[in-house]
């Protein structure tokens, strides 16, 4: 039976991943440790989004294979999935159906003023698609169907946050209460990591060099190899400075992975060089990603096992999500 907010009086929580490709480091930290933390405490619904990830052309097999990795990477995070709701986005066609819905009440203006829709234009200026353009609103169903509260994401979504809220709150304002206005949830420290190789861009999937990020599936000898390899800046000590931005991105990831505070960590590494304090870095995050890649690897084995358990989220999830459709397709006038 499905957690209803009625039932357990929690706070609700939603978030998506894309399986676009390889989950990161960035996406670890900034907002997957977070899923797994809040499921104690809150009222949880996780999906893989996979709809958006064809916003940018991706190869059918390759794109399977994400879907099914991706979903084992939840599992393998510790994410209970009779605890929470854990589905696949396209097993939900609520989510398509409220977009819809939705997108005539999102203004053409707002939609182009999104940065990461002006940046992936840029990066695929051969296939700026429609979905591109309008992916912020399938995003905002995501959220408004399970009348989520708290959204946990890193720094990127905030903007696409911020929409979801100004839909809800003017499809209020016409119709009554009918969607919750949910607030983002960023963590303290991770919500922006950063390339390594690159410190002014965020680690992301989709950056060419393969040194510039961690996959969460990375054995640990490439890990500990590519934080060898991450850049530093000028001068020696290990010091949180905006001179320092690639010192200060590795003792931000130091601090999020070990709990350690920043002030502990620059503390811990007076006296010491980069070289040893990038090995350390790298140690840290291949133990806290080594327990992961070992789950995932067993999970992705049992196709079957992971089915009955995607199948039994999406039943869950769009039980919830039916309700929220039909109330809103209801107050706009449509018969059902
Ligand atoms: P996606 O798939 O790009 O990323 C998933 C989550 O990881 C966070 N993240 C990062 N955090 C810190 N540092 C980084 N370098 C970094 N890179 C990624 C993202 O902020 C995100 O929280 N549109 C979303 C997916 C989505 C969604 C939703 C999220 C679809 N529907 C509903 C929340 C609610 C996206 O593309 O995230």
């Amino acid at each position: 039976m499905c957690n209803t907010n009625e039932e357990t009086a929690k706070k609700r929580v939603l978030s998506c991943i894309q399986p676009s490709g390889l989950l990161t480091l960035g996406n670890y930290l900034g907002a997957l440790k977070n899923w797994t933390e809040m499921q104690y405490e809150f009222d949880c619904t996780y999906a893989v989004a996979d709809l958006h990830a064809i916003t940018v052309r991706q190869e059918p097999a390759k794109l399977r294979s994400q879907i099914y990795s991706t979903f084992a990477i939840l599992l393998a995070l510790g994410i209970d999935p009779d605890k929470n709701t854990v589905f696949i986005q396209s097993q939900v066609p609520e989510h398509t159906a409220l977009s819809w819905l939705l997108s005539c009440y999102t203004q053409f203006g707002e939609m182009s003023r999104m940065t990461q829709f002006k940046d992936k234009s840029k990066k695929h200026p051969d296939n700026i698609n429609v979905g591109l353009f309008s992916y912020p609103v399938l995003m905002a169903a995501d959220i408004l169907l399970y009348k989520s509260d708290l959204v946990p994401v890193g720094e990127d979504q905030k903007q696409h946050l911020e929409i979801a809220r100004d839909i809800a709150v003017r499809f209020n304002n016409i119709y009554g209460d009918v969607f919750t206005v949910p607030e983002a949830y960023i963590p303290k420290a991770g919500a922006r990591i950063r390339s390594l190789q690159d410190p002014s861009k965020k680690m992301s999937k989709s950056d060419d060099n393969v040194n510039a990020w961690i996959a969460i599936l990375d054995g640990r000898d490439d890990i500990i190899r590519k934080f060898k390899r991450a850049v530093t800046d000028s001068g020696s000590e290990v010091r949180m400075a905006e001179d320092k931005p690639g010192v200060s991105n590795l003792i931000t990831i130091y601090s999020a992975v070990t709990g350690k505070s920043t002030a502990d960590v620059e503390r811990e590494f007076e006296g010491k060089g980069y070289g040893d304090f990038k090995l350390a870095v790298g140690e840290a995050v291949a133990d806290a990603l080594a327990p992961i890649k070992q789950k995932h690897d067993e999970i992705i084995k049992d196709k079957k096992a992971m089915e009955q358990l995607y199948k039994a989220g999406a039943e869950k999830a769009e039980y919830v999500a039916r309700k929220t459709y039909f109330k809103a397709m209801k107050k706009v006038g449509f018969v059902l």
